[in-house]
């Protein structure tokens, strides 16, 4: 459903081609309209939550806002913001945020994403399940019919026997083709593996065919021992900002 649409600025009288950075900041910088002083605020990890960090920051130091709390999502948006002087807290102080802005891989028409090809995917489930509204910025490249078919699904597990885990994970997907893999750093079979900021391992699942049902999928993951949480963020998005070469477009449910 599209709410409202606003010109990006590209809409001049020759035309220009935005870039994907562009899009992605043109999403996160809509987002942050949503930011109001004195709000406990979820940040969000990735290339276009970093433009949402950038602005709260810049607005921050402008006066514009004040008394902002940030509660970051991953070590690396601790950093941009601590390094950006953003005061920033956690869930344990702050269980209720009023807002949560971050990025998404996939989206789909039913605002149900796959998050986590950052590797963040925990912290974020947490932190933006805890917060009254979730905004979530994307450029258009991430809008799919059906989330899951077009790329890795991340699944956070723990190291212990890991193997055993990838393997039971790609058997409860067979009927979908599924081939599960390990993230290792260098993205090779066989590499080092890729470790969450929690010490844990990512098993990125790829399907030949539609999953089906979300709930069960998730559930099915949840009842495997070894699995600590899973990519898919359904029904979590209170709105979804799509920025493209027409515009902005605001989509909620
Ligand atoms: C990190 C995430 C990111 O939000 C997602 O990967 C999108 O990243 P980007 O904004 O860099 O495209 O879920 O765990």
């Amino acid at each position: 459903e599209k709410l409202s649409t606003a010109s990006a600025p590209s809409l001049s009288p020759s035309p220009v081609i935005l870039s994907q950075d562009e899009l992605k900041k043109i999403a996160a910088y809509k987002a942050v309209e949503f930011v109001e002083s004195g709000m406990v605020v979820g940040l969000g990890t990735g290339s276009t939550a970093k433009h949402a960090v950038d602005r709260i920051a810049d607005l921050l130091q402008q006066g514009k806002l004040k008394d902002v709390i940030g509660i970051p999502t991953s070590k690396q948006t601790h950093q941009q913001a601590s390094s950006l002087g953003i005061p920033l807290s956690d869930l344990e102080s702050h269980p209720i945020l009023d807002l949560a802005i971050d990025g998404a891989d996939e989206v789909d028409p039913d605002l149900n994403l796959v998050k986590g090809r950052g590797g963040s995917l925990l912290r974020e489930k947490m932190i933006e399940g805890a917060a009254k509204k979730f905004v979530v910025i994307v450029d258009e490249s991430k809008w799919v019919p059906h989330v899951g078919a077009s790329g890795a699904m991340p699944v956070e597990v723990v190291p212990f026997c890991s193997k055993f885990t990838q393997d039971s994970l790609g058997k409860i997907f067979e009927y979908a083709g599924c081939v599960a893999k390990l993230r290792t750093l260098c993205g090779e079979e066989g590499g080092e593996p890729f470790v969450t900021d929690n010490g844990n391992y990512i098993v990125n699942l790829f399907f030949k065919s539609d999953i089906g049902d979300l709930g069960a999928a998730s559930d099915a993951i949840h009842r495997l021992p070894g699995v600590i949480e899973h990519g898919m963020f359904i029904g979590m998005a209170t709105a979804v900002i799509v920025a493209g070469e027409l515009g902005v477009t605001v989509k909620t449910k």
